[in-house]
């Protein structure tokens, strides 16, 4: 099934608004979504609407939130979210930033006790858009083992960054510090496919190549990517005051309580440190040498890091975004929601 953007925001926005969202938030949240599976991230996109409605329909998400921005320094400030749809909360927090990094060069807010927040690309576009750079950095539930560990601490904790490019789409990378998410476990049971054994471990720790048994994550790169998991907790969580580690609010444990989640954005503004013209440039460059970069047996080019979404987002643009048929056959139902979510497991599967 293809669909064009605009009519995923606007199905997605109806089922939200049946849910009990405002048509503003309603429309935030649906803009985020569609630009994730615009983008060929559909493990962020219409594929999460019937956990969102599930969510509002039982209360755990504040339906009108009193945001706040509490600026703290000459650069910083905090965006007090109210347990809020996380995507427009993490949006005008962004927008402070962005204001705060026009004035003082340098512009870090964070977001306190707000719901999911999607893909972060959506957050540090804005920014670049801008002619700024940014980072942007989320806490998510504890599924992941600390490189060495046999129960989950952490969470999927990602990292996006975007600069702007001189005559082009600003580049964007956006990970998870996980080797795969959740969704591609998910994916392999309901194919009955293993798993690489890099991916998850078992309820002993140990790798496993059998997606059923999978009872916790791995980070990327071992240590690398456990220690980056960290820094993401320690600056959207302990930084801001909020749950960390394991405390961090499981998606799924309870859809009547909001998540207390921590998001913090990171926003440079080129100019105030070179030529705002001779950076756009550089960007440019650096993505023009790595195009010309020798490409290895089996790769017919090399890709800057998150071109592929480019790439994506150009190819749907052409030919529609494909949504799973269920996806899609719930979006133009008349079901708000399936209840299917409340106290489901780690791995959104029911107790
Ligand atoms: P992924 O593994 O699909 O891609 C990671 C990055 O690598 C992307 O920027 C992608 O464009 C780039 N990439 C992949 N293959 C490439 C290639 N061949 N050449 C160049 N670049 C390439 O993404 P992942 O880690 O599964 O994350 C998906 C989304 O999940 C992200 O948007 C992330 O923000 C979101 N997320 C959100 C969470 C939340 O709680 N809000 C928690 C965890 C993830």
């Amino acid at each position: 099934m293809r669909v064009r953007k605009h009519d995923l925001h606007d199905l997605i926005q109806k089922k939200l608004e049946a849910a009990g969202l405002s048509e503003e938030h309603a429309d935030g949240v649906a803009e985020s979504l569609a630009f994730a599976d615009a983008r060929g991230i559909h493990s962020h996109g219409a594929v999460r609407v019937d956990y969102y409605a599930e969510r509002i329909a039982k209360g755990g998400t504040t339906l009108a939130p009193n945001f706040r921005f509490n600026k703290t320094g000459p650069s910083s400030g905090v965006f007090e979210a109210d347990n809020g749809v996380g995507h427009v909360a993490a949006r005008k927090a962004m927008d402070e930033a962005i204001g705060l990094a026009q004035e003082t060069g340098v512009g870090i807010v964070g977001v306190h006790e707000m719901g999911h927040s999607g893909a972060l690309a959506y957050f540090v576009k804005q920014a670049a858009d801008k002619d700024m750079v940014a980072i942007s950095v989320c806490q998510s539930d504890p599924m992941v083992v600390p490189f060495g560990g046999a129960e989950p601490y952490f969470g999927t904790n990602p990292i996006a960054f975007a600069a702007p490019r001189m005559d082009g789409e600003p580049i964007i990378f956006d990970m998870a510090t996980t080797v795969q998410a959740w969704g591609k476990i998910l994916d392999a049971r309901s194919k009955g496919a293993d798993i690489p054994p890099t991916w998850a471990v078992d309820a002993n720790g140990e790798p496993t190549t059998n997606p059923h048994q999978v009872n916790a994550l791995l980070p990327v790169a071992g240590p690398k990517g456990y220690g980056l998991m960290m820094m993401v907790d320690i600056l959207s969580g302990i930084l801001l005051g909020l749950p960390f580690g394991k405390r961090v609010s499981s998606m799924y444990t309870d859809l009547t309580k909001g998540r207390n989640l921590g998001q913090l954005h990171i926003v440079i503004n080129p100019a105030f440190f070179t030529s705002l013209k001779e950076f756009k440039q550089n960007i440019a460059q650096m993505v023009d040498e790595l195009h010309a970069t020798k490409a290895a047996p089996g790769f017919s080019q090399v890709l800057y890091p998150g071109e592929l979404a480019e790439i994506v987002e150009t190819d749907y643009a052409e030919a529609g975004i494909p949504i799973v048929k269920d996806v899609y056959d719930y979006l133009i139902s008349d079901t708000v929601h399936y209840d299917q979510y409340d106290h489901a497991g780690l791995f959104a599967e029911q107790d």
